[in-house]
């Protein structure tokens, strides 16, 4: 059999691939394996041994490794990918320290996104999302969560949901899609949030027709959605047969991480104010914590979520970029692994588990994605790091030195984008 592609003489091999989720102590046994090659055919793994071995081999194209890490791509589980405009002019106000959720109260914040994102056509909409994905692939960024939630009326909602389907078919890395309307209260029912509710529900079977969305978000939080609304939100969005998530305990800790087990949820994100019930909850569910450390550092927040305690008590923990305009504007998940060790306190180990087999979990997409395994895509990174410690280690640039996706080479450093973004 000839290969597509064999890469050749990596230095440190990260396959991921014991299987998943992998919770508490077990995220810290890391396999790694050395002077190994991977050979690909028809876009996915076909072949992984000793480099030695490849002599043996037939292929068509080789990548040199130079002895560096090769780890899965990274899956980001958790973005707000689609929105129009930006929010640079909130930074002066944080500085002045206006909190967050007040910017957001006084009409601004995620509300001000919510009107560049109705002002936008759908088409600035689509170049705009393919501008940030591209900039997360060349961040090792090979499938991807993207949210609606800047519409809150279901032209918009719909508009976005649409945006990341033609993303997802139009761009090499996965896209997939969650409802977040109920992301804001907007003005228009800021006397009547439960008949606001009530609309983003009402949306729900033809979203479900169409399969624009996988799973159902909503903001449980101070000020936007309370716990009881939140149940009963996604208490209806699982009769529709949608899987849920939650933004819980980010900012104020109401008990949504405990809210999230209740339901069942695929992932409870954020739970930075999770409680120590809500944490040993958390550790006997099949809900995984996704983590969020670029929001605290973005806000300014002396806390961040207790991955220590959760990752003791038996969590899987995942890691994001929450990849938004107001909260954490940054395609960087690389980034997001500095904060990991430095904030979190967990270790390289850990980490890797966060960005790949778990992160893969936390959107349904563990049988395909997140780690390298013969008849599985081939959805690789090799890197610029002479080992798996030094891409949280060295912080705030682009360790990325190739991308491969479903065998493609898709971007390569130096080269830029290989394959074009638009096809
Ligand atoms: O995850 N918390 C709500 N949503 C985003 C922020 C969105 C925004 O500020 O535009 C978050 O932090
Ligand atoms: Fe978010």
């Amino acid at each position: 059999m000839k290969l597509d592609l064999v890469i050749r003489n990596i230095g440190q091999l990260l396959t991921m691939a014991a299987g998943g989720p992998v919770k508490g102590k077990d995220m810290n046994q890391l396999s790694v394996e050395t002077d190994m090659a991977i050979g690909v055919k028809d876009g996915n793994v076909v072949w992984i041994g000793k480099d030695a071995e490849v002599n043996d081999l037939q292929y068509d194209r080789f990548i040199n490794a130079n002895g560096k890490l090769v780890t899965p791509g990274l899956v980001d589980p958790h973005t707000h990918l689609v929105f129009g405009g930006s929010r640079e002019h909130e930074m002066a106000l944080k500085q002045q320290g206006v909190p967050y959720l007040d910017i957001l109260k006084q009409g601004g914040g995620i509300l001000s996104t919510v009107r560049a994102t109705r002002q936008a056509t759908e088409e600035e909409l689509f170049e705009k999302g393919m501008f940030h994905l591209q900039r997360m692939m060349s961040y090792g960024i090979t499938t991807v969560e993207a949210k609606s939630g800047y519409g809150l009326n279901e032209e918009t909602e719909l508009k976005q949901l649409r945006v990341a389907r033609r993303l997802n078919e139009h761009h090499p890395v996965d896209v997939v899609s969650t409802f977040l309307g109920a992301h804001a209260i907007p003005t228009e029912y800021k006397e009547d949030p439960d008949a606001f509710l009530e609309a983003m529900l009402a949306m729900l079977p033809d979203i479900k027709k169409q399969g624009l969305a996988e799973f159902v978000d909503i903001f449980c939080e101070t000020g936007v959605f309370s716990v009881d609304q939140s149940r009963a939100f996604l208490q209806k969005a699982k009769e529709y047969g949608f899987d849920v998530k939650i933004h819980a305990d980010e900012i104020d800790p109401l008990g949504g991480t405990e809210l999230a087990v209740e339901l069942g949820a695929i992932s409870g994100d954020h739970l930075v104010g999770a409680s120590h019930q809500g944490i040993h909850a958390l550790a006997s569910s099949h809900t995984i914590a996704v983590l969020l450390p670029g929001t605290s550092f973005y806000l300014g927040k002396e806390s961040y979520a207790k991955a220590r305690k959760m990752i003791e008590a038996g969590v899987a923990v995942a890691l994001s970029t929450d990849f938004n305009p107001g909260s954490s504007p940054t395609e960087n998940l690389q980034f997001i692994m500095s904060l990991a060790a430095l904030k979190l306190k967990m270790t390289p180990e850990e980490i890797w588990h966060a960005v790949t087999v778990n992160a893969a979990y936390a959107i349904n997409r563990g049988n395909v994605a997140g780690q390298i395994r013969i008849g599985r895509p081939a959805d690789i990174v090799v890197w610029d790091a002479p080992n798996y410690q030094y891409v949280p280690y060295h912080y705030g640039v682009n360790h990325v030195n190739t991308v491969i996706k479903a065998g493609n080479i898709v971007y390569e450093r130096g080269e830029g984008y290989v394959s074009s973004p638009v096809s």
